[in-house]
């Protein structure tokens, strides 16, 4: 079963449970929330405070993606913010095991993100841990770029990682996905898909949504 993920980096944050309701509404699996600190990326997003704030009004799990430095320092606050899942770049993260092991004693779901340029042989000793991977095909910071190609092929290695290794780890795909290329990415391995722009800055965000469960279906 193929999740979506809408990433709220996309929506109108001045109507944002409309939006996260026609989503819901639409039969998405996770809501996805980018939170970036303006020094991991070159953005400043949203944090606890905010997510804390729509916590009761969707049932949707939150992933919370964090592109910000020091993530031990703020686990616990996005853990009591509602999250269920938490990824934390390994790029950001000097002792990458300790952090994942911090998220996990939470009770909540952990996962890394690696950069497009970041090898996977960065995963090769924490990779039994982890709930979930986040693949990033482009590089983080902002919605609406273009999918980085070669990203399939590091998503169809992982895959054969993880099969390799006996596990079932869930592949999260991030960036650029749009209905276009959102099979063969599913095709290549992942299976919980982000997308931001592709979905929000559609006219018709619940047709939208549908579009995309029936391509990946
Ligand atoms: C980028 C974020 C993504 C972003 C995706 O740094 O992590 O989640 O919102 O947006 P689209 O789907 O527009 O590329
Ligand atoms: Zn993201």
């Amino acid at each position: 079963m193929i999740k979506i993920a809408p990433s709220i980096l996309s929506a109108d944050f001045s109507n944002l449970i409309q939006d996260i309701h026609q989503v819901e509404e639409a039969g998405a699996d996770l809501l996805h929330i980018d939170v970036m600190d303006g020094h991991f990326v070159p953005n400043i997003t949203i944090g606890p405070l905010v997510m804390h704030s729509i916590r009761n009004k969707t049932k949707l799990p939150f992933d919370v993606h964090l592109m910000i430095e020091s993530p031990d320092r703020y686990i616990e606050d996005f853990v009591k913010a509602g999250a269920d899942i938490i990824t934390v770049h390994a790029e950001a993260a000097t002792h990458l095991h300790r952090t994942i092991q911090n998220i996990k004693s939470f009770g909540v779901k952990a996962a890394v993100s690696l950069n497009p340029a970041t090898p996977l042989s960065a995963l090769d000793f924490v990779l039994p841990e982890l709930d979930m991977v986040l693949l990033m095909s482009v590089n983080p910071g902002f919605g609406g770029q273009k999918f980085i190609p070669i990203i399939l092929e590091k998503i169809k290695s992982l895959r054969q990682m993880l099969k390799e290794r006996g596990l079932d780890t869930d592949i999260q795909v991030d960036g650029g996905i749009n209905l276009e290329n959102a099979k063969e990415i599913v095709q290549a391995g992942a299976n919980v898909l982000v997308a931001g722009s592709a979905i929000f800055n559609s006219k018709d965000i619940r047709e939208r949504v549908a579009a995309f469960r029936q391509i990946i279906k």
